[in-house]
Parts: C-alpha cells; structure tokens; sequence
C-alpha cells in the first residue's frame, strides 16, 4: 500500500517542492490504512483480485489523508502529533497544510478519473467518482465536519451525535466497501445492499472506538494525543452514556456488522477478520 501510494503523489523533487513534499510527508509513513484494507477485503469477498482496486484504495486513503491534516488546523482540532510525527501545520505551515487537503483531495478524483489499473468501464469509473464525491462532501465526511465543529461545547443526545459520526468518519468507511464493489462488471444490488449492512455498523463502531481510546489510550501507541475531545467539549459516547456503555454499543454494532456477512459464507472471512481486529484495536 505504502508503495502504491507513492507511486500516486507528486515526486518531492518536482516543483513546487514544498507542497510535494508536506502531501508525502501526510499521507506516507504512518496509518492503519484500514479504509484500504476495507477496499481489500470487500475485492475478495466478491471475487475481485487486489490490483483490480488498488487504486481506489489509494483515492480513498488521499482523501483520507485531506480530512486528517485539515482536522488538525487550529481552526478545527488544533492538534500538534499525528501519527506520531508534528500534524502537517507543524511540520511545514498553515498554509501549506490547506494547500495539502486541496492538493490531495483532488488527485484522488484524478486517480479515479485515469489510473490504468482501474477496470476501464467508463460507467465503473463514474460510479467511483460519484460515491467518493458523496462520501467526502456535505453529505458525508466534510458535512460531518461542519456538525462536529458545531456541536463543540453543546449537549447533543446520541442519535445526534451517531448521525454526526455517521457522516463525518461512517461516510469514508462506508464508501471503501462500496467503492470496491462497484467495481464488479455487473453490480448485484442485494450484494451491494448485505455490503452496506455491513459497513454501516462497521463506521459507526469506528468512530465510538476512535472517542474510546482518546479516554482511555496511550498516545504513545495511538501517535495523537489523548483527552482532546473532552479539552475541547466534544460530545462523545463516553461523555454522554459513559465507558462501559460505549463499549456494549461497540459490540452491539460489531454482532450486527458480522450478522450481515451471513449470506456470503466463507467469502467475507477476510472481512470478519477486519471486523473483529476493529473491535480489539488498541491505536
Ligand atoms: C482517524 O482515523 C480519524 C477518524 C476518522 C476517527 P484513523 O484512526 O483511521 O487514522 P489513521 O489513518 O490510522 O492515522
Ligand atoms: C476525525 O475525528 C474525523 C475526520 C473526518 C478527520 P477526530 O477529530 O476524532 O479524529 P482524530 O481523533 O483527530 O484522529
Ligand atoms: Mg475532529
Ligand atoms: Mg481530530
Ligand atoms: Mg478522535
């Protein structure tokens, strides 16, 4: 994966050499990469091989990259590490890190729209374009985004702060199962259907474990500090129905995710063995 991202971003050496290198700097060298391990594993359970969408791993991955280094910005999070290094703003400048989410926002769309090694279906292409567009905009991560800022310092109930998690981090989850089942030739809506049932639950749980681990985790291990969303008043599963209530909702959302691989058998191992590394993950 790291290999294929590299491949993908501008060279450091290649003007403007600042911006190249800080859009490195962000996206190489650090994360679980478990949006493209989704893309993986969704490509074996319907019978695609791993190269057929390394590419829309790595879209997704950039794009990820984009949300992680503009959440970071004072005028957002206002964190200094990430991945255990300086956020992008420390590393270089504030403007460079804006100049990053732009830049790798869209060569993931660029990817999408022309890398070779996607299937060459103008119709699949679009479908891609289409989801990660949806995935990444008001309707889902920066939407996600704008409530989770407006949201600081207020009481939300849970419902309101599931369908916050739902857009701001459920979105790209989601979107990495979906996206690789777009790729099959001839998309069957019930697989597409059991798949969404499945990732769901799945970016929900993300998130509530993501808020988890800010409580309880090691920032040592996690390579970002801990106790940032109470510092800033963030309404959060822990905040609002405390630890251990968190942790049945992350099981709970676990069982139904696995409850909805049933119907592929033996097929989805490889994604309920993601599934269940998900619910133990310690960073
Ligand atoms: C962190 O995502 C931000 C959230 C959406 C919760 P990850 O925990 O996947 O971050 P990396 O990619 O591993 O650094
Ligand atoms: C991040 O949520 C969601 C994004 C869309 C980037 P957080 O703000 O909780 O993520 P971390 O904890 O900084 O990684
Ligand atoms: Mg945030
Ligand atoms: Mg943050
Ligand atoms: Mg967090």
């Amino acid at each position: 994966m790291e290999l294929a991202l590299a491949a993908r971003l501008p060279p450091a050496d290649a003007i403007p050499g600042r911006l190249h290198q800080a859009m490195r700097y962000s996206v190489l060298g650090g994360g679980k990469r478990v949006r493209a391990a989704l893309v993986f594993a969704t490509a074996r359970t319907v019978g695609l091989t791993e190269s057929t969408v390394e590419a829309a791993a790595c879209a997704i991955e950039l794009v990820h990259a984009y949300s992680l280094v503009h959440d970071d910005l004072p005028a957002m999070d206002d964190d200094d590490l990430r991945r255990g290094r300086p956020t992008c703003h420390k590393a270089y400048d504030e403007a460079t890190a804006l100049l990053v989410g732009d830049a790798l926002q869209t060569l993931a769309f660029q990817v999408l729209a022309g890398d070779p090694s996607l299937p060459s279906s103008p119709a699949i292409r679009l479908r891609l374009i289409a989801l990660l567009a949806e995935a990444s905009g008001t309707a889902g991560m920066a939407g996600g985004q704008a409530v989770d800022l407006a949201a600081q310092g207020r009481r939300l109930d849970l419902a309101q702060v599931e369908d916050m998690h739902a857009r701001k981090t459920g979105a790209l989850i989601r979107v990495s199962v979906l996206m690789a089942a777009a790729c099959v030739a001839s998309a069957d809506p019930a697989v597409t259907a059991a798949l969404t049932d499945f990732a769901n639950p799945i970016g929900l749980a993300f998130q509530i474990q993501d808020d988890l681990l800010d409580v309880l985790g090691d920032a040592s291990t996690l390579g970002k500090a801990t106790g940032a969303d109470q510092a800033r008043s963030k309404p959060t599963h822990p905040s609002i129905i405390g630890i251990e209530a968190s942790q049945a909702r992350v099981r709970l959302l676990h069982d139904q995710a696995l409850a909805a691989l049933v119907p592929f058998g033996l097929r989805a191992e490889p994604l309920r063995s993601l599934a269940d590394w998900l619910l133990n993950r310690s960073f």
